[in-house]
């Protein structure tokens, strides 16, 4: 008999052909999602999900998972998923880094500079009829180039918006909780400081960091009163790492000059104070969406979960200390 998959939302065809080459697929094939129960009800039988990231396994949903040997999640980020309480249930989990590192920072950039030279602001201007006559000073922004650009976390995404800083001749500095290590600081000419030092000195911050309980609410009023007035601010990772009334706040007094979000608290909600303003570029959860990153997000969570379901390693497994324990035989 061969296995069963469950697909818990849409994802790209080529994924779903090559899971139907090798397994029994249950494919809910909609945008919409499953709600709890169903979701439950159809895990019921199946070897691996292949999940996204608005489906929620918390501790108690994977207690009631029987049979699962994966779950393969279609995003890099996994909060979503309660990793150790997979790991205690012997469950493999992956998601899918890499194939939307480059993706991911270009949108990083693209919120950069669109809040930084008003883009959407002159957008709207021209499609109002509002544009008149030339004028010096009509929607001044802020420089990027020879500017500071400070990142949170120095993982994959952080690392390729700074070589993008590096093209637009930026001086990097960065914060993490663990340093990069020497050759990619020197590298790519990066500044390793205190978040204070970072969030006084950059002209541009810009987060990428997983969401943990050490990174929510990362940037809230005390760190906002500590930016540049001229300052803009970047989210592309979790919407938790800012606390958006605190930005809208900060945005709509100055505190900062603007900010470029496309990560929110209660996704899809936005706060309505940010959605005021002129001085924010908010997008729809849409770094990673390229039509070539989309479809090898959708490829590499089914190429995970087929891998677990014949007996091989998943090629980017978050617990691999499940894998060491179902591979090698008892007592060696
Ligand atoms: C991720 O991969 O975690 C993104 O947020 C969605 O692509």
């Amino acid at each position: 008999m061969q296995p069963r998959v469950l697909v818990t939302k849409r994802i790209y065809p080529e994924a779903i052909e090559y899971l139907r080459e090798h397994c029994e697929v249950d494919y809910a094939d909609s945008d919409d999602g499953l709600a709890a129960d169903e979701l439950k009800q159809r895990m019921r039988g199946k070897q691996a999900i292949v999940s996204q990231l608005v489906d929620k396994f918390t501790a108690s949903v994977i207690d009631s998972l029987d049979g699962v040997k994966i779950i393969a999640n279609v995003a890099v980020g996994f909060d979503n998923i309660d990793v150790p309480a997979a790991t205690r249930k012997g469950i493999l989990v992956t998601n899918t880094p890499d194939v939307l590192t480059e993706t991911t920072a270009d949108f990083a950039f693209a919120l950069l500079l669109a809040a930084a030279r008003r883009v959407v602001e002159g957008h709207q201007f021209v499609h109002a009829g509002e544009w008149r006559k030339w004028r010096i000073d009509l929607l001044v922004g802020q420089d990027v180039h020879h500017r500071t650009l400070g990142i949170f976390g120095m993982g994959r995404i952080g690392q390729a918006v700074a070589r993008r800083g590096r093209g637009f001749s930026m001086r990097i500095v960065y914060h993490d909780a663990v340093r990069a290590p020497e050759p990619v600081e020197r590298e790519l000419a990066l500044d390793f400081v205190s978040k204070e030092q970072l969030l006084r000195e950059a002209d541009f911050v810009s987060l990428h960091v997983p969401l943990l309980d050490s990174t929510r609410k990362l940037i809230g009023e005390p760190e906002l009163q500590l930016m540049k007035k001229t300052a803009i601010l970047v989210n592309t990772s979790r919407g938790p790492g800012v606390d958006e009334a605190a930005v809208a706040k900060a945005l709509a007094e100055g505190w900062i000059a603007g900010a470029g979000l496309d990560v929110f608290e209660r996704e899809p909600e936005v706060n309505p104070a940010l959605l005021r303003l002129k001085n924010v570029v908010v997008a729809p959860h849409i770094a990673s969406a390229s039509v070539d990153t989309r479809r090898e997000m959708s490829k590499l969570a089914a190429r995970n979960a087929v891998a677990a379901l014949e007996g091989r390693r998943p090629p980017t497994l978050l617990n691999p200390e499940v894998w060491d324990s179902v591979s090698s035989p008892k007592g060696s």
